[in-house]
């Protein structure tokens, strides 16, 4: 089944109550086209989110930190606790240390959580697949917020990611995201090989996100 995350970052729009209105026409919508809605929210929104829709909801970063003396970092086990069905990592306004990445996965399954690592580009992409990810979202940061979505102006890099991740670890799902805005951007998404889309402005910022969540989820069935 396809899937479309939407990354409410730190919008306003897409940030307390109204990340909680947000997960609620995404539940309608996806249950309506049976497809999976995921939203990436702040560490603050997860439970708030969690407790009022049944879409999954990922914190937009955790830190690869164990229980301990971590004053201030995101503990994946908080996140856990607070209702997150996983987290997104590395995102390109927030990138990691490889090292970090790796242990951030490694103890995101040791107590369930499901990880979205985003890399910018098909190397990174590359490197990302051999740490075991359950999904690695391709972004290539320059069109990141733009008009011109991933999908028309760069897709060969999401073909290529495609293509790499399945020789190297077939299990890892891709999705790509940059600039989506579409239903034609998400049905070129699909075509190019990926399960689904990571979007944030496009819905986030838009003023009938109903219409638009509408649009991409017929493009991906
Ligand atoms: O995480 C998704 C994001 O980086 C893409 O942003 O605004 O281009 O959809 P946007």
């Amino acid at each position: 089944m396809g899937i479309i995350v939407v990354n409410t970052k730190a919008y306003k729009e897409g940030m307390g109550k109204n990340a909680v209105k947000l997960a609620k026409i995404m539940e309608k919508v996806g249950n309506e086209y049976g497809i999976n809605m995921a939203i990436a929210v702040q560490p603050t929104d997860v439970a708030i989110v969690a407790k009022n829709t049944s879409i999954d909801v990922f914190c937009q970063h955790i830190d690869a930190i164990d229980y301990g003396s971590y004053t201030g970092w995101i503990s994946p086990y908080a996140v856990k606790e607070a209702g997150a069905k996983g987290s997104l990592i590395n995102h390109s306004e927030h990138r990691m240390k490889i090292e970090d990445i790796s242990k951030a996965i490694k103890i995101a399954k040791k107590i369930g959580l499901e990880i979205i690592a985003c890399a910018s580009n098909v190397d990174v992409t590359k490197a990302i697949a051999c740490l075991n990810p359950d999904y690695v979202a391709v972004e290539p940061p320059e069109l990141i917020g733009g008009d011109i979505s991933v999908t028309k102006a760069k897709p060969s890099i999401v073909k290529n990611a495609v293509s790499t991740v399945k020789k190297i670890n077939s299990e890892v799902k891709v999705l790509c995201g940059a600039g989506i805005k579409s239903g034609e951007d998400v049905a070129k998404a699909i075509e190019l090989g990926t399960v689904g889309v990571l979007v944030a402005s496009g819905v986030v910022k838009a003023k009938n996100k109903e219409k638009v969540l509408e649009e991409m989820a017929k493009a991906i069935k």
